[in-house]
């Protein structure tokens, strides 16, 4: 057998992620990514500096993308194709929210018989979940993370802008019945927000068994309103839990993996930490992503995109894709700038990128 010729990059990683946004519509707003209530311009103007975020103004949204603009399932396979045979071994697919992409059980069943491809995964909001589920079970998913920030119907709706808790507990519970397991859950953290909520998070994951990530909250806002004191730094998170728990380390295999993860005494369910604020993993990361408008980014923190979708629909061949995609990777960023005086926060949110 021809061994593939791998993606790497010029600090010598190998890419094996990529990550692929259907959409950059999404139902939810998310204080964290598309803030937009009067709730989430008050926690933002008020909050630990009301000279830098003194307005709402800056709660503007971005425009949504046209949809000739996005990519069709046919492109999309095409460039996952490419990937694998260029060493991919995951996808996950995300948003916005994938959910809101119709067919998407069409681009599943597509994606699931790429040989090579040996893990196939969603990241959504959960809120579509219970609808179509089974369709995704059904055409290939292997694997699935909701984001669950809250377990309170008011602050979920603080969170998210939507009143959807119920929605995505529903859909959690069908997953598991699917066996897209180990079922994950995100929580992103913000000091003041759902901080409190930690030790009941963790709580429900291991009562329902699930595997659950405390996420660091990023600068990828659409307000750009960040501010480090909203972080709660994974180091904290660890402490407090382990004042309430029992936790024993789980050592992983990969050292790509972005979360330290810890396991319950009685082994019921799993926690993990994403850290990348306080404790930065860019030196392992083997991720890219693909936007939903074609454009690669090697890393969620570039100030640079490069057009893929233009190439593609200009004729290009295989060879000459695959050719623009070594280069495009071999200059990924060595690390991201989060906290020097240099950082600047990309144009495009998280909503736009992709978790
Ligand atoms: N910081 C950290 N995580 C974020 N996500 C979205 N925006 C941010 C942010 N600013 C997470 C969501 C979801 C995944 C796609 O990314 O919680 O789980
Ligand atoms: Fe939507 Fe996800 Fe952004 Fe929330 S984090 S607004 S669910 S894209």
């Amino acid at each position: 057998m021809m061994l593939p010729k791998l993606l790497s990059d010029s600090h010598a990683r190998v890419m094996r992620d990529l990550r692929v946004s259907l959409t950059d519509r999404c139902n939810f707003r998310c204080l964290y990514c598309l803030p937009e209530t009067e709730e989430a311009a008050n926690f933002y103007r008020t909050k630990f500096d009301p000279v830098r975020n003194p307005n709402p103004e800056k709660l503007k949204l971005p425009e949504w993308k046209p949809r000739s603009e996005m990519l069709s399932f046919e492109e999309i396979e095409r460039l996952v194709r490419l990937f694998v045979e260029l060493g991919i071994e995951k996808v996950r697919l995300t948003g916005g929210e994938p959910l809101l992409r119709q067919g998407i059980e069409m681009l599943i069943a597509r994606l699931a018989v790429i040989p090579g491809l040996q893990d196939l995964a969603m990241t959504t909001n959960g809120f579509h979940f219970v609808k179509k589920g089974r369709a995704l079970k059904e055409a290939g998913l292997r694997r699935i993370s909701f984001s669950m920030d809250s377990l309170g119907q008011a602050n979920f709706k603080r969170m998210t802008g939507r009143d959807g808790l119920n929605e995505v507990l529903a859909g959690i519970a069908l997953a598991k019945t699917l066996g897209l397991a180990p079922v994950k859950v995100n929580a992103v953290v913000i000091r003041g927000i759902n901080d409190h909520e930690i030790e009941r998070l963790a709580e429900f994951a291991r009562s329902e068994h699930l595997s659950f990530r405390f996420i660091e909250f990023m600068p990828l806002d659409s307000s750009r309103a960040w501010l480090k004191e909203m972080v709660v730094p994974g180091k904290e998170i660890l402490e407090r839990l382990q004042t309430r728990f029992t936790l024993k380390p789980i050592a992983s295999a990969n050292p790509s993996e972005t979360a330290r993860r810890w396991a319950f005494e009685d082994g019921r369910g799993e926690i993990g930490i994403i850290a990348p604020v306080s404790e930065p993993f860019c030196g392992h990361c083997n991720r890219l992503r693909l936007t939903a408008d074609g454009k690669i980014r090697t890393c969620l923190f570039s100030l640079h995109e490069h057009d893929l979708k233009s190439l593609l629909r200009s004729g290009a061949s295989n060879e000459q894709l695959t050719e623009s995609v070594r280069a495009i990777v071999w200059h990924k960023e060595a690390s991201h700038r989060i906290g020097k005086s240099d950082f600047v926060q990309p144009a495009r949110t998280m909503s736009c990128i992709g978790g």
